[in-house]
């Protein structure tokens, strides 16, 4: 029966395997897959395990996916087996067409052309006229092993021949054009590969689906690579995905290199984990895939401008769909060396780049820092739009505003100047402010106020962590204020629950009066600040700043830990009213 091969794709993917193996037998976590008795003999201790898209029994050598579970669980045949599977999963199973049994039959041939292909390759490499290729591969530093795991060939001079060979097994010149094997000239079909190494490009279930073919030794181009057919998706594709995935199973960590021979290299020096895309920038489709493997594959980049563009491409993919379960690590690679050069000297040194990989958060950070000072306003304005941007494209929506607070952390303290210090009469305990909303409503009262500290000061206001609701959401919104808003205007713009709210506050601390001096009000808003801040946060901006002050001891960073510290003891004290 002839499907449109994306509709099982689909429904596979509609059809999370757990919860429906779970109806026949009791699954329990095993890491990220889960583990029971199989369902298909009699066991006492589990051996049957449920990977993302797959069974597997270690007992019986049951496996399978959703509809082969079906079939096998229930003896229903391979259409029963859909047509249930989809009703489930809410899909309509689309007519069968002639155009879709004519696809269908295509791709299956198409596979059974690439594997003769590939056949032919490979034996020409083990023949005098792919001794050349042979020698070629080994003085790299590829094992025989190596060399037939990854099923490397030689492609023979051309001229037809592989057309010729293959002809003897009923394969068409047609079916070499379309599976991307011929070309076609004004002379006819020609071959695309010739005088060239060939590597298989596989599918994550391990068939071929394509080819690069490399020259040997210098030459332009280096590499070509089989074209766009029904089963070679480049932006879909990973090169060395298929073993990748089973490294990945038993341990290797998931790495993501740039070039065929990279990927090869690592996998024999046993980075079991190690794919790479097909000479391109990482694409969606390509991160979805990596991320059906490992919830956080690390990006090896080079450590020149190309590897950085590399990774603010990869990034810039990745952030929208980041998840708290999903996420890159990026290393970076010693100046002039790539994988295959690195494990030439061992693991070692190869480890060691893996083990300093960053996280994406901090990663980016620093990438959207462009390597500036940060000493004017307008570089720390425009850095600090870059970060809340960046965090706002993110589309798990607490997961964005956790980036966006770390961010503005860590922002914050960078070459920031120093407020006034506070005079000690401001910041005399409040009455009517000792809980948590009522500090809140304080110091967004003094903000309200006196609009002109948030110039300053809404860095230290997004790092605060204020009671959820109102508070929150007066906290957010100055960070959109149009500048220069004050007074009536500034009420208008921001009306709304959480601005009576705010305005509500029976009691108003001194500094946080309209009618307060500039140095009260913000001697105030430090006040409430240290108290909403916490204690542990509080210490941890102090010491960063003795740091700050002891690197580069200008007078506005010396106050500034006069400042914290004040804020700090006031703390130790107990000068912090009673959260209620
Ligand atoms: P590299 O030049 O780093 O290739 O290009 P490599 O795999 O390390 O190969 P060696 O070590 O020189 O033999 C990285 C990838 O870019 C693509 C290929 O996928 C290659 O693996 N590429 C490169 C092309 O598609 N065409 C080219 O001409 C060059
Ligand atoms: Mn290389």
């Amino acid at each position: 029966m002839a499907l449109p091969p994306n509709f099982l794709d689909e429904l596979r993917a509609r059809t999370p395997l757990a919860p429906l193996i779970g109806r026949a037998t009791r699954l329990t976590r095993s890491g990220r897959n889960w583990k029971g008795c199989c369902p298909f003999h009699n066991e006492k201790s589990p051996s049957f395990y449920v990977y993302d898209d797959h069974f597997h029994c270690f007992g019986c050598g049951a496996h399978g996916d959703a509809i082969s579970f079906v079939m096998q669980r229930e003896g229903a045949a391979f259409m029963e087996a859909i047509e249930r599977l989809s009703a489930e999963a809410g899909l309509e199973v689309p007519k069968p067409s002639p155009e879709a049994a004519r696809r269908e039959a295509r791709a299956r041939d198409m596979h059974g052309v690439l594997a003769a292909a590939e056949a032919a390759f490979t034996r020409r490499l083990h023949t005098p006229e792919g001794r050349p290729a042979l020698d070629y591969l080994r003085r790299r530093g590829l094992s025989d092993e190596t060399i037939a795991r990854f099923g490397l060939g030689w492609s023979g001079e051309g001229r037809g021949a592989l057309a010729a060979e293959l002809r003897e097994q009923g394969i068409e010149p047609g079916q070499l054009l379309e599976a991307g094997l011929m070309q076609e000239r004004e002379r006819g079909l020609v071959d695309l590969f010739f005088n060239r190494v060939m590597f298989p490009i596989r599918d994550r279930r391990g068939r071929t689906i394509s080819f690069g073919g490399r020259i040997l030794g210098d030459g332009q181009p280096k590499y070509v690579n089989g074209p766009e057919s029904p089963v070679f998706s480049k932006r879909r594709s990973l090169y060395g995905l298929d073993l990748a995935r089973e490294g990945v199973f038993r341990g290797a960590r998931l790495v993501v290199a740039e070039g065929y021979m990279d990927v090869i290299a690592l996998h024999q020096a046993g980075f079991t984990g190690a794919v790479a895309p097909l000479g391109t920038a990482l694409t969606q489709e390509q991160i979805e895939a990596l991320w059906a493997v490992s919830p956080e594959p690390v990006l090896c980049l080079d450590g020149d401008a190309a590897g950085a563009r590399a990774m603010a491409r990869a990034a810039e993919v990745a952030l929208p769909l980041l998840t708290p379960e999903r996420s890159l690590r990026f290393a970076t690679l010693p100046q002039g060396e790539d994988p295959d050069s690195l494990v030439a000297r061992g693991a070692a040194p190869m480890e060691a780049v893996l083990g300093a990989a960053r996280g994406l958060a901090d990663a980016l950070f620093d990438m959207l820092r462009e390597g500036r000072a940060l000493t004017g306003p307008e570089e720390r304005a425009a850095f600090r739009k870059r970060l809340v941007d960046a965090a706002g494209t993110i589309a798990d929506k607490g997961l964005g505003s956790e980036y966006r607070r770390a961010w503005l952390d860590r922002f914050f303290p960078l070459g920031r100047r120093g407020p006034a210090p506070a005079p000690r009469s401001a910041a005399r305990p409040v009455p009517g402010a000792a809980t948590r909303p009522a500090q809140a409503r304080a110091l967004l009262a003094t903000l309200l106020h006196h609009p002109w500290l948030l110039a300053d000061l809404d860095e230290a206001l997004a790092m605060l962590d204020l009671p959820d609701g109102h508070a929150m959401q007066f906290r957010d919104a100055p960070l959109e204020l149009p500048a220069g808003l004050e007074g009536e205007a500034l009420r208008e713009h921001l009306r709304g629950p959480a601005l009576d709210w705010v305005l509500g506050a029976r009691a108003l601390p001194e500094g946080a009066r309209p009618d307060a001096q500039p140095a009260e009000a913000e001697a105030c808003f430090w006040h409430f600040f240290a108290r909403l801040r916490g204690d542990a946060e509080l210490h941890a901006d102090l010491a960063q700043a003795q740091q700050e002050a002891s690197a580069n001891p200008t007078a506005d960073n010396v106050r500034r830990v006069a400042l914290l510290k004040e804020a700090a003891d006031a703390h130790r004290r107990g000068e912090v009213g009673a959260e209620g």
